[in-house]
């Protein structure tokens, strides 16, 4: 109870920080990069699972030092775009430390698999003081995360899944980024056009 206090606590305080950045970016610069947040905690159970996965004894040093994803934040973006530009204000906050960053949507996993991960520390103040505890953010675009909901359903970490499932499911993937950037560029005609008929 008191470690899932101790993650909720973070989770907190990254959700405040992105939604003061939501706002300060609708407001200043008409920017609105963030479709949705969304947070969670992994459940005891699979926390046992991880370490053992690890081969770490359960304890509690092995919990805070070794798993990352404890607390887990989804911020869905509209474009890549948007997932690269939140990625650089992220690690431009000045009190929250980087500790590790994937980019899977440079380098997909082989699933097909698309997202930026990257695990912090965000610091969290507690009577006794600070303490610094780990979140693992997930940037995704609304194609990227559909795909990723779906495909979490039929096949990671299951054993039911056929070579055929995953060969389409990677055809997806691939299929969906195009509908990303096919989506994108619809965005930038627009924009062109918006700028066009202001000129005139
Ligand atoms: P885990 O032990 O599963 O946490 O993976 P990892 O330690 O190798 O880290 P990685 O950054 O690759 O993945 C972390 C998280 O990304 C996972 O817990 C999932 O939420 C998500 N993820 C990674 N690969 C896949 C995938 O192929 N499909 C889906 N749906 N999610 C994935
Ligand atoms: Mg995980």
């Amino acid at each position: 109870q008191k470690m899932m206090f101790l993650y909720n606590s973070a989770l907190k305080e990254i959700k405040t920080k992105m939604d003061i950045l939501q706002e300060e970016l609708k407001l200043f610069s008409n920017y609105d990069p963030i479709e949705y947040i969304s947070m969670r905690i992994k459940k005891p159970e699979s926390i046992l699972e991880k370490l053992k996965r690890k081969n770490l004894a359960p304890t509690y040093g092995n919990m805070f030092e070794e798993i990352t994803d404890i607390a887990g934040v989804r911020i869905v973006c509209n474009f890549k775009k948007d997932v690269y530009r939140l990625v650089e204000i992220i690690e431009d906050f000045q009190d929250v430390r980087l500790l590790n960053k994937k980019d899977y949507l440079k380098n997909p996993k082989k699933s097909g698999y698309m997202s930026y991960h990257l695990v912090v520390e965000v610091p969290v103040n507690f009577s006794s003081g600070i303490m610094y505890v780990k979140v693992e953010m997930q940037l995704r675009t609304l194609a990227m995360d559909f795909w990723a909901s779906l495909e979490h359903k039929l096949k990671y970490k299951s054993e039911y899944c056929t070579d055929s499932i995953s060969t389409k499911l990677i055809d997806i993937s691939s299929q969906l980024h195009n509908i990303d950037r096919e989506m994108l560029e619809l965005v930038n005609m627009e924009n062109e056009i918006k700028l066009l008929q202001e000129g005139e």
